[in-house]
């Protein structure tokens, strides 16, 4: 079973298919990771970002991958360094939407996504998976929360981490980005004709994650009656 997350920044999808993903046994895939991933590195080296063919040329020499740290939480590696932590830098957040604007940018991360879920089983979130990446998944879901809701979970995440934040520019930042990430002109942040779409500003993680697992189990039953 493929499942897949979609919906704008801090609606919660990386949370709730982590948990997801723990529950069933499956492979979780955060393909935003992949573009903060590029997007780091563009940002360390000369690379100017609005130019396709110099970020094309930086993707080709740099190796993105996936590894199972310690805890059994994934780790993402550019080169063979440990990024995890760095590709949640404010800089990164705020240029990531100008990498993945470019259509060889994304045409090479999509087939990279798909390479790693063709073992099947698994949990992949981020804006296009049920549109472009995995347009077969058996169950898409598209998560939404209010602006205010999504500002504030993400103010609070960053007041535990010992982060400074300030709720009104969390406000205007995931405002533009969700701007520049539905209004671009490859496959933009939009819901699949097909998803099941969940409005989670008022619902806890484990709401929304009870509730995509019975939708879940309901379509593995209507899979099972099928053969
Ligand atoms: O977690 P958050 O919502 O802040 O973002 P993310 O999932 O880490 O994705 C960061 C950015 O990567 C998004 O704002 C998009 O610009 C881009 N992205 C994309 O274009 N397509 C995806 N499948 C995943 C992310
Ligand atoms: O991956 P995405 O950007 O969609 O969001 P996230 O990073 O999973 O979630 C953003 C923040 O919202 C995290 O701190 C979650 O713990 C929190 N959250 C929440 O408070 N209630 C939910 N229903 C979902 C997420």
């Amino acid at each position: 079973m493929r499942i897949a997350i979609d919906g704008p920044a801090a609606a919660g999808k990386s949370t709730v298919a982590k948990l997801l993903a723990k529950e069933l046994g499956y492979l979780y895939i955060d393909t935003g990771a992949m573009y903060r991933a590029l997007t780091l590195a563009a940002l360390k080296s000369s690379v100017d970002l609005e130019k396709e063919h110099e970020l094309v040329e930086l993707a080709n020499d740099t190796s993105i991958t996936f590894q199972a740290g310690a805890d059994g939480q994934q780790e993402i590696y550019v080169n063979e360094i440990n990024v995890s932590k760095a590709i949640r830098d404010k800089d990164v957040t705020n240029h990531v939407s100008i990498v993945a604007k470019h259509r060889l940018i994304r045409e090479k991360m999509v087939s990279m996504q798909q390479q790693l879920a063709e073992k099947g089983n698994v949990v992949m979130d981020g804006r296009d998976i049920g549109t472009h990446v995995l347009p077969n998944a058996e169950v898409k879901i598209f998560l939404i929360a209010s602006v205010t809701e999504r500002a504030e979970r993400r103010h609070k995440e960053n007041v535990e981490n010992g982060f400074d934040s300030d709720l009104e520019t969390l406000k205007d930042e995931i405002r533009k980005r969700d701007q520049l990430d539905s209004e671009r002109d490859v496959s933009p942040l939009v819901k699949a004709d097909d998803a099941i779409e969940l409005d989670t500003t008022s619902m806890s993680i484990n709401e929304v994650k009870d509730q995509i697992l019975s939708i879940v189990i309901q379509k593995e039953v209507s899979e099972e009656g099928k053969s």
